[in-house]
């Protein structure tokens, strides 16, 4: 399996849940994607994943493992992954970026660690793939800073340095949020050829179901910290069971972007179904509601589903 994670829960340091029990694996070459609110705590798996959880975070149970190696402890078989076999293209493109190194420092860093490739080495390697992201490769923009980059060529840089070592699972936190969308819908096109191409998985974080749609064949629909439903996208479209997902399905036919919903705050999530306030169809049973252990690759978590259509 190229990524496993098992109940997973990260809490406040004060002991607020933020997110969990959540469960998902990713086999080669698998395109999932992982839809919630801003709020539901996305990037926090990512960041788990990685080791780089912020100051405050803590994970209070579960595991991760990609490739086998688990993720969720230090040492050097994790650092040898991180960057390489998996890659990760951050929500902020000034995340990814340093802003004392230029682009050719940059293209050349994870080569560098993983590979010993010398910076003309990298680059040459890389030349095809600068191209490929619409970057161009003259000395003067190669010298250039983060801060002298446009926004898309602040993303595309930070996805070049993800797929710099070749990676077979890339992680892509709302990559696109930043951009206008004709950027957004050829950054997604080029992520789906190199999908194509080079076999490469890929965990797509968005709060956009209609990017999701057009990205992923798998989606897990997350909401205040929760997995609520998951499952092939064409069912979750055509069938969706939880009411959260039917409303993000009838919200995305509405306009192509996600609404604005309002999402509580990791310490005034209600009792039972973290959805249950804004729900149409609540009963009181859905204040006692149980979340998932072990997240189901289909299926959904609610106490009232809606029918399927006939
Ligand atoms: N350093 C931190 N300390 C405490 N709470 C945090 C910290 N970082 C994020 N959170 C909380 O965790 C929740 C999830 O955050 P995040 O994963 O960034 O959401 P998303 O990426 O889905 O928008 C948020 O409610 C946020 O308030
Ligand atoms: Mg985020």
């Amino acid at each position: 399996m190229v990524l496993r994670i098992d109940d997973l829960i990260l809490r406040r340091a004060g002991g607020v849940c933020l997110l969990g029990p959540l469960s998902l694996t990713l086999a080669p070459g698998d395109r999932l994607g992982l839809l919630g609110e801003s709020g539901s705590g996305k990037s926090l798996l990512i960041q788990a994943l990685f080791g780089v959880l912020p100051p405050g975070v803590v994970q209070s149970g579960g595991t991760l493992s990609a490739f086998g190696i688990p993720m969720d402890v230090p040492g050097p078989r994790r650092d040898a992954l991180r960057g390489a076999r998996l890659a990760w293209v951050p929500q902020d493109p000034l995340q990814g970026l340093n802003p004392l190194l230029t682009v050719a420092e940059h293209l050349a860093l994870l080569p560098g660690i993983h590979r010993k490739e010398s910076r003309r080495e990298a680059l040459a390697r890389l030349a095809p793939l600068v191209a490929r992201l619409g970057l161009p490769s003259d000395p003067a923009f190669l010298d250039r800073f983060p801060h002298q980059l446009s926004g898309g060529q602040r993303q595309r840089l930070c996805l070049a340095m993800a797929l710099s070592c070749d990676p077979e699972l890339l992680i892509l936190d709302e990559p696109t949020t930043a951009l206008d969308p004709l950027v957004q819908r050829a950054f997604l096109d080029l992520v789906l050829d190199l999908q194509r191409e080079r076999g490469l998985g890929f965990l797509w974080i968005t709060h956009d179901l209609a990017l999701a749609s057009a990205a992923c064949d798998r989606l897990l629909v997350l909401y205040g910290g929760q997995p609520l439903e998951a499952g092939p996208i064409g069912n979750l479209l055509s069938a969706p069971r939880h009411p959260y997902t039917a409303r993000l399905v009838e919200a995305a036919r509405r306009q192509p972007s996600m609404e604005a919903g309002f999402l509580p705050a990791p310490e005034d999530r209600p009792e039972g179904c973290p959805y249950q306030p804004r729900c149409a169809f609540r009963q009181a049973s859905c204040t006692t509601w149980k979340p998932w252990r072990n997240t189901p690759e289909a299926g959904f978590r609610c106490e009232h589903p809606l029918q399927i259509p006939n």
